[in-house]
Parts: C-alpha cells; structure tokens; sequence
C-alpha cells in the first residue's frame, strides 16, 4: 500500500495545504523520488509494455462501454489497455472483479483458471453497510481498488485540484435555504431521523423518488443551486465514504454542503474545513438549523473563499478508475494477499 499512487495523494494533499508547508513538501518529493523508480531508469530506454488489465464484468451493466486499445491515454495512462474479453484471462496483467456482481452472483470467480500470480483486483465503491459476502473472498485478492484512501488503487468519488485560470463564477442566487434530493427513504436511516428532527425548524425542500417531487434527468444540479445548502447526508456512516452526494449535488452545483458521514476529521483531508458544515458541530438538529436559517450573507460568503485556489474534479468515470490501475502498477505490492478483505473492509 505504498508507492506513487499514495505517495501522489500525498503531494495532492500537501499543495493543499501550500501555506507553510515547504519544507516537508520538499521531504516528501525526496521520498517519492528514491522510492519510485522512474521508467528507464539505470540507463535502459526500452518502452514499457502495455498492460492489460481485464475487466472480468463491467459494473452495474451487461453492455460494457466501446473500449478502444487507447481508452486509458486520455486519463495519463498510454500504455494501457483495458478490455473485457475474458478469452484474455491466461494473459491479463491483473483481473478486476467489481463486488455488486459477486455479491448478487452473476459472477463467480474463474479460480480454477487463474494463471499462477496473476493479481486479482476487488473493485466496489459501496460502503460497508451494503457490502455482503465478503466473507467468501479469503485469501483471493492482491490489490483494492475503493474509495478508501488506504486502497492500493484510490479513487475517490472527488477531488480538489488547483485552479488555473479565470476567477470561478460567483455563487447563484439563492431562493431557497435548503435542499435534500432523495431517492432511498427509510426511517431507520441516520439521515432520515436528523431530516425529521429538522424539519420542524427549517424549511427543506425535498426532491427525488421518495418526496413525490421526482427531479427530471438533468435538473438536479440547476435546482439544487437555487438553495444556500444541500443536505449532503450519506446513506451510511463510514471513513473516507463522501460520494458524489458532496462532490457533485452540493459542491459543483454551487450550495454548501452540510454533511453527515464521516467525522468532520475525515472530511478535512479532502476539502478545506470551511468548504462545509458538519452537523456534530451542532449540539442539537434545532442549534443547526438555527445557523442554517440565520445566516447572513457575510458569513455565507466564507464558505466560498476556498474556490478562489482549487476547484472541483469529479471522478465518477469506471474508465477512469480503472485506469487508475495502470498508473498505479509498476508501485502496487507483490504477493500481497487479502487473507481477511471482510475484516479490513469493515474496520
Ligand atoms: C477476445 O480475445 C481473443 C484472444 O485474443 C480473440 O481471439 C477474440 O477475437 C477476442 N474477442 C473479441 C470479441 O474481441
Ligand atoms: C454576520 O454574521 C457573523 C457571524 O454570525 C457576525 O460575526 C457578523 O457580525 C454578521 N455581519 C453582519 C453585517 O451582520
């Protein structure tokens, strides 16, 4: 689990944080560079070879996409090619296996075919709380591919990269204090029961199947942005787990996001601590919706400031993540084995 892939996390993470920073940024470079061994290095200028990595089901769909021998060039990774021919499995450099088709057993494992030492890749961007069977899989996987950051192949569901270029645009204006979209509506849900407990102190609009308000295909980032805040509440509680509900419904449509999930801890290493609202920061639903409600438009803009530095890159793309493999692959350990994946998954 070391290697560019995190060590480039960290870099990302350090120029967050430019402010006062150089000089571990400057050990960590120094790091990256003895650790990493550069293509070509020791005087040999051979190509790499390009690698396969097969996908053994593409995830959530029986039609996977058109994937031309170049697919990964686009995302940094030429020499790559992604395909999702099985007859590949004696060759592929490594096997992915996206955990939704294990789980319901539309896929089952090709074990008595798997070439000897051949990496085998689990693939889920699900959290926990809707990860069954895990317990099937011991001693079968090398590497993770997850939105955990301890992952060997990390894809978040977004980051903040530096802003290059014009001024962002300024925040639209608002009608509204507060939106939620929803499609999953369960009274024991976590979010159900602090959306009920709000309620009665502010005014959420509600949107999504489950209000009998349904938003048409693409009008969720327009509505949305007529709203100060969106209620960024994750359908369960788990580190690292801030999925587009954060990255794409609130902060690209321009609200702030006001988020159940992780600690407000695990949100920092993503975004800057004024890029949102955490609801442990309230003692009560009523103290939270008193802030929400009251706010002027002084301290709204705060939540702004950060955008002027970074802005939002969303990584929602499967092509994209598995690519992510390539880059990943001269750093991934060898002969690493998940013995336990239900027990490090879990934790
Ligand atoms: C799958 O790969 C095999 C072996 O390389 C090849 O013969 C076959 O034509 C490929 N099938 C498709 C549909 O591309
Ligand atoms: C706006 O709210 C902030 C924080 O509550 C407060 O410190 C500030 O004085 C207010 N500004 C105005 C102009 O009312």
């Amino acid at each position: 689990m070391t290697g560019a892939c995190v060590c480039l996390m960290v870099l990302a993470r350090w120029r967050l944080r430019a402010v006062g920073g150089l000089g571990v940024g400057v050990l960590l470079l120094a790091l990256w560079f003895l650790r990493a061994p550069w293509p070509g290095a020791g005087g040999t200028q051979e190509p790499q070879p390009t690698l396969t990595i097969l996908i053994w089901h593409w995830p959530f769909t029986d039609w996977p996409p058109d994937l031309p021998g170049n697919t990964c060039a686009r995302f940094g990774a030429p020499r790559c090619r992604l395909s999702t021919n099985r007859s590949l499995l004696a060759s592929a450099d490594a096997v992915v296996f996206h955990h939704r088709e294990l789980q319901v057993r539309r896929v089952h494992l090709p074990l008595d075919r798997r070439p000897r030492g051949q990496p085998w890749v689990w693939a889920s961007m699900e959290s926990p709380s809707h990860t069954r069977g895990l317990g099937r899989f011991r001693g079968i996987f090398n590497w993770v591919l997850s939105y955990r950051r301890d992952s060997d192949i990390f894809v978040p569901y977004g980051r903040l990269e530096p802003r290059t270029g014009p001024l962002p645009p300024l925040p639209p204006a608002k009608r509204g204090v507060a939106a939620w979209v929803v499609s999953n509506f369960q009274e024991r849900q976590r979010r159900v029961q602090l959306y009920r407990q709000l309620a009665p102190h502010l005014r959420v609009d509600v949107f999504g199947r489950a209000s009998g308000r349904p938003l048409c295909a693409n009008c969720l980032l327009s509505t949305v942005a007529r709203y100060r805040f969106y209620l960024a509440f994750e359908n369960s509680q788990h580190r690292d787990y801030i999925t587009e509900k954060f990255w794409r419904n609130a902060l690209v449509a321009g609200a702030v996001p006001v988020v159940l999930g992780p600690p407000r801890a695990n949100y920092e290493a993503f975004v800057p601590p004024d890029a949102f609202v955490h609801v442990d920061d309230f003692g009560s639903a009523r103290e939270l919706a008193r802030f929400l409600a009251g706010m002027n438009e002084s301290r709204y803009q705060r939540f702004f400031a950060w955008r002027h530095r970074l802005r939002v890159r969303l990584l929602s793309d499967w092509q994209e993540r598995f690519c992510h493999i390539c880059s990943c692959y001269p750093h991934l350990p060898r002969g690493q084995v998940y013995e336990d994946l239900e027990g490090w998954f879990q934790a």
